[in-house]
């Protein structure tokens, strides 16, 4: 692997030794910075132990290196099939030493860009929380991850003229450039993993009930009636086994109301807002019923019947401008989310409707119907190995 801090490099090693593993090829992932904080634990968190010209920090992360490279070439010379070099590896030096001193194996460097800020932030954030960073504030944590990321990007060199690699937009899972001029073993199957946008157990639900739904109308920021709050409830026990981890979220009071019941139950959860699953915005429509609309503005209403994808409400949106930032919202959950075993996004109808036919195939003009209930839930995996949609009850 190949890439500065937190551009989902681990991620996408984990989810690679899995999926090989699954073709029965013997795969380790060798993780430098594991190693690292084994053998030295806390006292390589300051960033100035990264600094390029901090002798004894180099020379430690050099020996680091080099014990994985030896543990990896051992693992391969015993009938392991592929090793994972799980660290940064960002300077030309460094790819040189993995060069020659694995001169008789097939080497693929899998670099992972990133740069999109917000995203960057939020993964930033969620590293601050490991336990390396223990005792110091969020804040401090941040700032040292921060200023570490900055001495790799002075030694960071891009791949470019070198053998066998691609470069891998990592969070919308893009080969940005590839140049394979070997033979590199199952490469066929490592490029279709990494282009395929893989969750292993996405639940899918929509709030519970509102007062807005009692009164049948759309958009606003209403809160859960009494019965939402109990189909929270019943969400939560339902959910009270299995670990979810992160629970996405848009800004709505009545997603992250029907998220907290759930994340009480939970050993530990992160409630995650984010602004892209947020509901349709009906623009002048906004808060009144599909009654009232009708009635007030014929031409909205009758329009949208037509096509109902394609239109957009006045001063706001329709499903086609929707696609854009519910794509955006999949891809920041899945990256965020790291590859874990669980996650759960709780939605709105019209957001639900675009997530599901992000990975499930629906015609265009059909999407705005599929149906959303708030007594059931979907749960969805996609893999390279499996697709599967399911309407639950809970
Ligand atoms: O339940 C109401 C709601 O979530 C509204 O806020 C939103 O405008 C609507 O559903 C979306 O569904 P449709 O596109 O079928 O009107």
């Amino acid at each position: 692997m190949v890439g500065l801090p937190a551009r989902g490099k681990s991620t996408i090693a984990r989810k690679l030794r899995e999926n090989l593993s699954r073709d029965h090829i013997i795969c380790r992932i060798f993780n430098n910075g594991q190693l690292r904080r084994r053998i030295r634990g806390q006292d390589t968190t300051s960033p100035e132990f990264y600094h390029p010209d901090n002798k004894a920090g180099v020379q430690l992360r050099e020996r680091i290196a080099l014990t994985n490279l030896d543990r990896a070439r051992r693992f391969l010379e015993n009938g392991g099939h592929v090793a994972i070099i799980d660290a940064t590896n960002v300077s030309l030096k460094r790819r040189e030493k993995i060069r020659s001193f694995m001169d008789r194996c097939d080497i693929l460097f899998i670099e992972c860009v990133n740069d999109d800020e917000e995203i960057l932030e939020a993964s930033i954030r969620h590293k601050a929380n490991l336990p390396e960073f223990r005792g110091l504030s969020a804040q401090m944590a941040i700032e040292s991850f921060k200023r570490r990321i900055q001495y790799y990007k002075s030694i960071y060199t891009p791949m470019e003229n070198e053998d066998n690699f691609v470069k891998l937009d990592s969070l919308n899972n893009r080969i940005l450039r590839e140049e394979i001029s070997g033979e590199i073993p199952y490469y066929d199957l490592i490029r279709d993993f990494l282009v395929t946008d893989s969750v292993k157990n996405l639940y899918l639900i929509r709030h519970g009930e509102t007062y807005f739904n009692l009164e049948n109308r759309i958009g606003g920021d209403s809160s859960l009636t009494s019965n939402g709050v109990k189909q929270a409830e019943a969400l939560a026990k339902y959910f009270k086994k299995k670990n979810i981890p992160f629970i996405f979220t848009s800004k709505k009071k009545r997603t992250i109301q029907t998220a907290e019941p759930i994340q009480r139950l939970q050993a530990s959860c992160t409630i995650v807002p984010l602004e892209e699953f947020n509901e349709i915005d009906s623009g002048v429509c906004e808060c009144m019923s599909y009654e009232e609309i009708r009635a007030q503005m014929p031409e909205v209403y009758y329009a949208r019947k037509q096509d109902k994808y394609n239109y957009v409400y006045p001063g706001g949106e329709g499903y086609v401008t929707m696609k854009e930032r519910v794509d955006r919202g999949i891809k920041k959950a899945l990256f965020l989310s790291g590859g874990a075993e669980n996650i759960m996004i709780v939605g709105h109808r019209a957001v639900n409707r675009m997530i599901l036919s992000h990975f499930l195939y629906r015609r265009t003009e059909d999407v705005p119907y599929i149906y959303i209930p708030q007594d059931k839930f979907y749960h969805i995996v996609a893999t390279q190995y499996k697709k599967l949609f399911q309407l639950k009850p809970y």
